[in-house]
């Protein structure tokens, strides 16, 4: 157990907790994250959220996950998050857009508007909405981010921080990154270890992997987030979730 130093839950001091965990492990981070909050979850999509989630199942049976459903998820990751809830034998909460605003812009704007003025809206009803939504019930959050996933973007992610994207003048939100110095070889390596289960479109190509209208599959050497929004520059590549990256603000 990491000896946190810091003051606990309400007068957490989050810089000194994030020097003092910044070189332990994802596991001694999440064992860390996981005692200092109870009202805790994991935001799952991905590769990365499952290695954290399978860690997390390791330390307590009861972890709180939730993910985002945008209406355009491929098939096959429908399936692979009912893989996961039963798995691991645990409740994944999930969050759908308001109906209201999705009707209003696919109607005034059809559905593939994204290619035409850019994903921010069409990101912005179907996943910040819902997950800001979801936040302001939680005391922190957990993500998979990698500082490699994006060197434009998300090259200086912390293991801890105070999200004040989405936090309010009286809720202090923190969210937490263990990956945050993984590789996608360190991934990849416990997913095999541990047999994780994975999203099959992985074993055609595709990476870092989002809805099915904004994902592509890469080629050997191409950076995994060029399979992501490919027809915006690198520096657009976010849709909101992690505003609180100094690049995306
Ligand atoms: S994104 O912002 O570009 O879509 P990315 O796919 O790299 O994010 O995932 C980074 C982290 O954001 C994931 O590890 C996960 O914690 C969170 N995340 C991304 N998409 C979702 C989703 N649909 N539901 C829940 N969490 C998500
Ligand atoms: Fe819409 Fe594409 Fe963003 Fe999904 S990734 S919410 S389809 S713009």
């Amino acid at each position: 157990m990491v000896q946190v130093t810091a003051q606990p839950t309400s007068g957490l001091d989050i810089p000194s907790l994030d020097a003092e965990l910044e070189s332990q492990s994802p596991q001694k981070i999440l064992e860390c994250a996981l005692s200092q909050f109870d009202n805790i979850a994991i935001s799952f999509s991905g590769a990365e959220d499952v290695v954290l989630i399978d860690m997390a199942h390791k330390i307590r049976k009861d972890i709180k996950v939730f993910s985002l459903d945008t209406g355009r998820l491929h098939a096959e990751t429908y399936q692979f998050i009912d893989r996961v809830r039963k798995h691991y034998g645990i409740a994944i909460d999930i969050m759908t857009p308001d109906a209201a605003r999705l009707e209003a812009m696919v109607n005034a704007k059809g559905l593939f508007s994204f290619y035409e003025d850019g994903h921010q809206e069409c990101c912005g009803i179907r996943k910040v909405a819902p997950l800001r939504r979801k936040l302001s019930t939680l005391d922190a959050w957990i993500t998979g981010q990698r500082k490699d996933q994006s060197p434009s973007t998300r090259a200086s992610v912390p293991v801890v921080q105070v999200d004040t994207a989405f936090s309010s003048d009286d809720h202090n939100l923190i969210k937490f990154n263990p990956l945050s110095s993984w590789s996608s070889a360190d991934v990849w390596m416990y997913i095999r270890s541990y047999d994780v289960p994975y999203n099959p479109l992985h074993e055609r190509g595709f990476i870092s992997i989002g809805c099915e209208p904004c994902t592509r599959a890469v080629l050997p050497n191409q950076h995994e987030r060029e399979g992501r929004w490919w027809w915006e520059e690198a520096t657009k590549k976010e849709c909101g979730l992690h505003a609180v990256n100094p690049s995306e603000a």
